[in-house]
């Protein structure tokens, strides 16, 4: 049934101890994607955060934020039988975009989406691999709404529970399979 071998896939997800740098514990998500039973469990788990209560597809579109929630937004899409949007790193789409910056440790950071890539009114699923400081979403979320599109829900595999990215989100739906 749905969920199955969700447990067994996260167990997948490496601790890799001081990277990128001391005191850091790092998730490493690639030991998961190279088993095929293990991504399609997680894929199918966030796809679900994109449907309504009959199980049918309730956005238009998935939006996967550079670079690892191109690896996760993808299939999720083709899951729900819908487009994938590319949200990417400032100066790689060749269009008119719209973009927004957002603060980190150190300086700050640009994403941007085609103007075209979502249409007024439609409504998107939003997925990433991790939810930190929750910058990366809410940057992401305020191009949606300059495309006058709506977020359905924020589908993450894992979020950092010790950090303030779910208060950042503010009462977007948001789904994470893990919390660390
Ligand atoms: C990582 C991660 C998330 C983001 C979460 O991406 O993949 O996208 O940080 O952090 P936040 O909630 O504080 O914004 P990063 O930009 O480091 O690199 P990537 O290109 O490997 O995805
Ligand atoms: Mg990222």
């Amino acid at each position: 049934g749905p969920g199955t071998g969700l447990a067994d896939a996260l167990a997948l997800i490496a601790d890799v101890p001081d990277f990128p740098e001391p005191g850091i514990l790092f998730k490493d998500i690639t030991p998961l994607l190279a088993d095929h039973t293990a991504f399609t469990a997680v894929v199918q788990a966030l796809a679900d955060a994109g449907r309504d209560g009959s199980g049918r597809p309730a956005v238009d579109k998935v939006l996967g934020m550079e670079s690892r929630g191109f690896i996760l937004g993808a299939p999720v899409a083709l899951a729900l039988e819908v487009g994938f949007v590319p949200v990417r790193k400032v100066g790689k789409l060749p269009r008119e975009t719209y973009a927004v910056s957002y603060a980190l440790e150190y300086g700050e950071a640009t994403l941007e989406v085609h103007r075209d890539a979502v249409r007024p009114g439609e409504s998107v699923l939003l997925v990433d691999d991790v939810l930190a400081t929750g910058g990366t979403a809410r940057a992401t979320l305020d191009l949606v709404e300059k495309c006058g599109a709506s977020v359905h829900a924020v589908a993450m595999l894992m979020e950092l529970g010790f950090l303030p990215g779910r208060e950042t989100l503010g009462d977007v739906p948001l789904t994470t399979l893990l919390t660390v």
